[in-house]
């Protein structure tokens, strides 16, 4: 017997299927009715930003763009339904969601109220749990094809660690054969009428204890086959501290894949000033965006003598652009100044400069910038560089100051993501530029970057929908329109 589900290829989803109107409704359950105990914050975790949106939208939105999906019930933690409703109907709009509901006390109560909610008691029900943002969209595609051949399905993956049972007293009691074991993850995905009648047994049971769904059906409807789709490492359910981190790197990850190819179009006619306009990554930027379409306007200091330090410079810089064109939909901020040499033999004075230029300069754009973007619901693009990741020798300034740069970026991101700007940074390892030159003199060319090849990666980030990221680019450099050199940060 054949056990694999119809499949189709990766992507494609099965596109015959929505408008066939005989056709089971999927109804799909997001589960966010905990408070997230063991992270021990003060907000459930689902409310957590990872990537500028917090894990519940991003679940959502999944769920929300599947063309397969029919309705989305969200099971929210009592006391945030109005933090819910704010972020997913008002801010998003999603227009499948049907209601938004309180959870129960533990996950399996939850379960059984989402099920209560949904009128249609034919329906196929897709839970997932709002704290794994990272699902594959595939995945719900999968588990949806494989309810047309059973009853009930569940989403795992290969466990790389030895599961061992231990007792009470913390001693082992078996080790089960490792190639048999998975480590279940969600969507889990039902028949309406399997998993009503499992959870109707269920509750007649006094002893009943779950912490997912399919257990229930395998307890109290041992003969319903549940069939196991691939799982995906990414799919991580935030849990710990740690899964926070952890989803953000994923997340660029991603983005990696889903970026180059995307296309640049949305530039044609925007409105961009660029800060650090004269040479380097900034000049290849105007260049490129010129090449684009859109509307470039370049400031630099020794081109129009925009000092990126002075407040009042970049101020009347903004407001120029502004007057001129209407509006300014994405700043970039460009420049920079690598002094080289032992921190203790640099002056008083080259200590300031170096900093204002790198960091606080980005600090004011950044202030300056918002209500324009803010209005446009534009980005703001900064840059940091390889070194943010580890500090080097002899340029401590410089160093530092690019660390900075991208906790501000994460900072930025996440306090306007309520006004719809976008804030991501650029971090392009050795690049062939004018400053580099200068602090180095003359290296290898085949060892450096060139700035063509950042300034392309910036604008893809720019077209982009993507917040809250750090974008590393590295060599190997290949193409533009290829994604092998944009690599997430280590
Ligand atoms: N969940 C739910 N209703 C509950 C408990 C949990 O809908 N009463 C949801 C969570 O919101 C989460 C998913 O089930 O999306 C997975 O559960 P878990 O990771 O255990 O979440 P929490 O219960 O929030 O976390 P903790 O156990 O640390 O308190």
């Amino acid at each position: 017997m054949d056990l694999q589900p119809p499949s189709f290829p990766p992507g494609t989803g099965d596109a015959r299927r929505p408008e066939d109107k005989s056709r089971r409704r999927n109804a799909a359950v997001i589960l966010a009715g905990g408070v997230g105990a063991r992270m021990g914050l003060d907000i459930p975790k689902q409310f957590v930003p990872i990537a500028g949106r917090t894990s519940l939208e991003h679940t959502v939105e999944l769920f929300q763009s599947c063309e397969l999906v029919d309705q989305i019930i969200v099971m929210m933690a009592p006391g945030y339904i109005p933090k819910a409703s704010e972020l997913l109907l008002e801010k998003h709009g999603h227009g499948k969601i049907t209601a938004i509901l309180p959870g129960g006390a533990d996950r399996s109560e939850t379960s059984r109220l989402a099920l209560d909610a949904i009128t249609d008691k034919d329906a196929n029900v897709i839970f997932h749990d709002a704290v794994r943002p990272l699902l594959d969209p595939d995945i719900i595609g999968a588990c949806i094809r494989a309810l047309d051949v059973y009853g009930a399905v569940d989403t795992a993956i290969p466990s790389a660690d030895t599961i061992i049972e231990v007792d009470e007293d913390n001693f082992i009691r078996a080790v089960p054969p490792r190639a048999k074991l998975r480590r279940g993850q969600t969507p889990q995905a039902f028949r309406m009428p399997v998993i009503a009648n499992a959870y109707e047994r269920a509750v007649q049971d006094p002893d009943f204890t779950a912490t997912d769904d399919c257990s229930v059906v395998l307890k109290y409807c041992p003969d319903v086959p549940i069939f196991v789709v691939d799982g995906d490492d990414a799919n991580i359910k935030i849990t710990q501290p740690i899964d926070i981190h952890i989803a953000d790197k994923l997340f660029q990850l991603k983005h990696k894949t889903a970026l180059p190819g995307g296309s640049t179009e949305g530039l044609r006619s925007k409105v961009v000033v660029v800060f650090g306009a004269s040479s380097g990554i900034g000049l290849e930027l105007v260049q490129q965006l010129e090449a684009e379409g859109a509307v470039v306007v370049g400031q630099s200091r020794t081109g129009s003598g925009t000092f990126v330090e002075d407040r009042h410079c970049v101020v009347q810089a903004l407001a120029d652009a502004a007057a001129r064109y209407g509006r300014v939909d994405h700043v970039i901020l460009t420049a920079g100044v690598l002094s080289v040499g032992p921190l203790a033999q640099l002056t008083d004075e080259q200590l300031h400069h170096d900093v204002d230029v790198n960091l606080t300069a980005a600090f004011i754009v950044a202030q300056e910038s918002q209500r324009y973007l803010a209005e446009s619901k534009g980005s703001l693009t900064l840059f940091a560089s390889s070194s943010y990741t580890r500090g080097r020798a002899n340029y401590t300034v410089y160093s530092a100051t690019k660390a900075a740069i991208v906790n501000l970026t994460q900072a930025l991101a996440d306090e306007w993501s309520a006004d719809g700007i976008r804030v991501n940074c650029i971090s392009p390892s050795r690049t062939a530029t004018p400053m580099r030159t200068r602090a180095f003199g003359e290296e290898d060319e085949g060892s450096l970057l060139p700035a063509a090849a950042v300034a392309g990666a910036s604008i893809q980030v720019l077209a982009s929908a993507m917040t809250g990221q750090v974008v590393d680019v590295r060599l190997p450099y290949t193409d533009p329109s290829n994604d092998s050199h944009l690599v997430p940060s280590p």
